[in-house]
């Protein structure tokens, strides 16, 4: 059974054409780069495997269930995570706090509302966990606006794993990030967990190819090219459309 599949999906903005009759699989544990060059429809795909777009045509399942049309929330209830392009921390948040909030919608006693201590203890504790586990224990009553672009990132990668996802979508998690930012990053997301299958946009093909199996190009809203990574990092369409070969 695949983990993730969109089937023939096309999407229109008005007379745009973002997305047409794009199909990709992902195995569960396995990880996907979506490369393209701007405006090329990746972040649109990710919109609509999470629901926030409704597709013109085409399907999306999530582990053989067909959920195109099922609501956002009810995707995630399945499993399915991401993080944005653009940052989406609470930036008066500390980094505990911003955890917390993300460990608590794994509770079934959330709208509890920290009534009973044992179970804020627990939360508390799973929270500090995950900073431990990610290296950021020591941020951890820093408000967010206050750290690095790079840790602010990291955090964001922390925030969609404190739901443990079965398939995470990341849109671009390295964008605007220095070299040395950008590695430690990098490092960070080779350290999940394969229980989680992944799903990367990335606009470095270097970044992108290191971390993934195997890779999707999208172009002008169309699949270019798809496979192992060498098969994309051969495949001369590719080499046009990211080195400027008039040969595409
Ligand atoms: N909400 C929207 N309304 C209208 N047009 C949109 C909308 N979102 C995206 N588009 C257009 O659809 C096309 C695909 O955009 P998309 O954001 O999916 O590209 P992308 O591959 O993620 O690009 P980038 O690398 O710049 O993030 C672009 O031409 C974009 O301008
Ligand atoms: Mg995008």
């Amino acid at each position: 059974m695949t983990a993730l599949e969109v089937h023939a999906l096309s999407h229109s903005f008005g007379g745009l054409t973002a997305l047409a009759d794009v199909s990709l699989a992902v195995a569960p544990g396995e990880r996907l780069a979506i490369i393209g060059p701007n405006g090329a429809g990746k972040t649109t795909l990710f919109n609509i495997v999470t629901g926030i777009f409704r597709p013109s045509a085409g399907r999306v399942r999530l582990f053989g269930r067909d959920v195109t049309r099922l609501p956002t929330h009810h995707r995630a209830q399945l499993g399915l995570a991401r993080t944005f392009q653009i940052s989406t921390l609470f930036p008066r948040l500390t980094v505990l706090e911003s955890v917390l909030l993300a460990v608590q919608g794994l509770d079934p006693a959330r709208f509890v509302l920290y009534r009973r201590r044992a179970a804020y203890g627990r939360l508390l504790e799973r929270a500090e966990s995950l900073l431990a586990e990610w290296g950021l224990a020591d941020r951890a009553h820093q408000v967010t606006r206050q750290l690095s672009y790079g840790e602010q990132r990291q955090v964001e990668l922390i925030l969609a794993l404190a739901g443990a996802p079965k398939v995470l979508l990341l849109d671009e998690p390295t964008a605007g990030l220095s070299p040395a930012e950008t590695a430690s990053v990098a490092e960070m997301i080779r350290r999940f967990s394969r229980d989680t299958t992944i799903l990367l946009i990335e606009h470095d093909m270097d970044v992108a190819l290191d971390l993934v199996d195997r890779v999707t190009v999208l172009f002008q809203g169309r699949v270019l090219a798809e496979g192992s990574k060498d098969e994309v990092r051969r495949d001369p369409k590719v080499a046009a459309i990211y080195f400027g070969t008039d040969d595409a």
